[in-house]
């Protein structure tokens, strides 16, 4: 079982508006779909919506993509809530995933976890109080056949050992 994000204070904004490179990109998104399979088009649209606001989606953005694919809010709430891509709440400015299923486990996950923590100071679930870290626990990212696996953002890094995990930690600390 995955640690989830632990609950943090936030407020929700009160509206969210796509900008216009992003309304345009959502657009050419919904014109894949035929008009009445529309709704197919959820997923992409959240992760849209996701990047533009800091990698987290705020529930008025959500009702707004609910409100362009012609969807109950419930509905789209119900997806951005299933699957562990969509952040209902905010998150550090690395978003560090460990996968640990059974591939990642059998390969060393645990190390990679105990680094992780170690060199942030975290604990799984948690966010640095700068805001630039948030480490989570996640089940199988696709690469098991390179084990075990961090994603970062859009990138994985894999075949990890806890040298490499720290090496890349350390660098993303420096960062500016
Ligand atoms: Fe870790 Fe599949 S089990 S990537």
């Amino acid at each position: 079982m995955s640690a989830a994000k632990k609950p943090v204070e936030f407020s929700q904004p009160e509206s969210f508006e796509f900008t216009k490179p992003n309304l345009k990109k959502a657009k050419d998104e919904l014109a894949k779909y035929p008009k009445d399979r529309a709704q197919s088009a959820v997923m992409p649209l959240l992760d849209l919506a996701q990047r533009q606001h800091d990698g987290w989606l705020p529930r008025a953005a959500m009702d707004v993509v609910a409100d362009m694919l012609d969807m109950a809010p419930m509905r789209v709430y119900e997806v951005a809530s299933f699957y562990t891509m969509y952040n209902l709440q905010p998150v550090g400015r690395h978003h560090v995933r460990i996968c640990t299923t059974t591939p990642c486990w059998l390969r060393g996950s645990d190390e990679i976890v105990k680094t992780c923590e170690k060199e942030l100071g975290l604990q799984m679930g948690e966010t640095s109080k700068d805001g630039k870290f948030t480490l989570e626990e996640v089940e199988c990212a696709g690469a098991c056949r390179n084990a075990p696996v961090i994603q970062l953002g859009d990138d994985y890094y894999e075949d990890l050992t806890p040298e490499a995990t720290k090496k890349l930690l350390v660098k993303l600390k420096k960062e500016k």
